[in-house]
């Protein structure tokens, strides 16, 4: 079984359900506490052992390009003053020479599409999805879980949890077969199902284990629902080829593409900081006490 060392990380959609403050900054920018919503994925893809990380970019994304790079004059500046703790947490964000790549995304096509558009530089290896929309709050990194169990049983796997029945048009939502564990068998996947259509409740969570056959069907991938390219599509063609399997992960997931998850996932993340913790608890505190 060959290892995953890739990741594609798809950062070309336009933060429609985010604006205003998506109109000039990437929405994959947006931070959680101080920590923008792409450095959090990118910091779960490389606790899985993930080496190379691609980013499907578009127009209007730089902002991320430079975050993942040396800032000299603020690393200099950093340096003059002795903030040595902030400069090696700033030294970190790139990570090896030549371990990032980007390509772009050159018309909103859809998320199979952004995914395709990396095949040239997934090669033919197994490779990992993760939208950073979708943050995982755990104890173990939902990515190093999910290659815990494809270190077990191979082929393809999404993440998915269960999600109210008045949600599933949403989602893709997966038509499962028997569970053993935390793993589900695949047998069916259908993007964003009308409640009274969906085959479950189970929806996938942006993360995913694909085998390299996945780009070669994503190439002839008709558009589906929305009029765009769906990823969900394709994997629904590739069942029987490989294993293919649901992971419930261990963690909470908050949807940072939408304004109320955003918000929830600060005050969650912040609660678990030593240094502003204890005010924002304090903080929680006393507004549910005067509600
Ligand atoms: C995408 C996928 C969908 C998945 C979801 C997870 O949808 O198409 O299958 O369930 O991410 O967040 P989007 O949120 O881009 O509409």
């Amino acid at each position: 079984m060959k290892p995953v060392r890739t990741a594609v990380f798809p950062v070309g959609g336009l933060g429609s359900r985010f604006l205003p403050a998506t109109k000039a900054m990437p929405k994959e920018m947006l931070p959680i506490v101080d920590k923008p919503l792409i450095q959090y994925a990118v910091e779960e893809a490389r606790a899985a052992g993930i080496e190379e990380v691609i980013f499907v970019t578009g127009r209007g994304k730089t902002a991320i390009e430079d975050h993942f790079d040396y800032a000299a004059e603020l690393e200099q500046t950093l340096a003059a003053r002795a903030k040595q703790d902030q400069l090696a947490e700033l030294r970190g964000i790139p990570g090896k020479p030549g371990a990032i790549a980007y390509t772009r995304q050159q018309e909103p096509l859809g998320l199979g599409h952004a995914v395709w558009c990396a095949r040239q530089l997934v090669r033919n290896e197994p490779f990992a999805v993760l939208l950073a929309d979708d943050l995982i709050q755990a104890d173990t990194p939902c990515l190093k879980q999910m290659i815990e169990a494809y270190n077990e049983v191979g082929g393809n796997i999404v993440a998915v949890t269960e999600v109210p029945a008045e949600h599933t048009n949403r989602y893709g939502v997966i038509d499962p077969g028997a569970t053993h564990g935390r793993l589900t068998e695949v047998r069916g996947l259908v993007e964003k199902p009308a409640p009274e259509k969906a085959p479950s409740r189970l929806a996938v969570i942006g993360r995913y284990i694909l085998q390299p056959v996945v780009m070669d069907v994503l190439g002839s991938q008709q558009a589906g629902a929305g009029g765009e390219i769906q990823l969900t599509d394709a994997l629904a063609r590739v069942i029987g080829v490989h294993p293919f399997h649901g992971y419930h992960f261990e963690g909470k997931r908050f949807d940072c593409g939408d304004k109320a998850g955003h918000v929830m996932a600060n005050i969650a993340f912040a609660l678990e900081r030593p240094d502003i913790g204890p005010a924002v608890r304090t903080f929680l505190h006393d507004l549910s006490a005067t509600a």
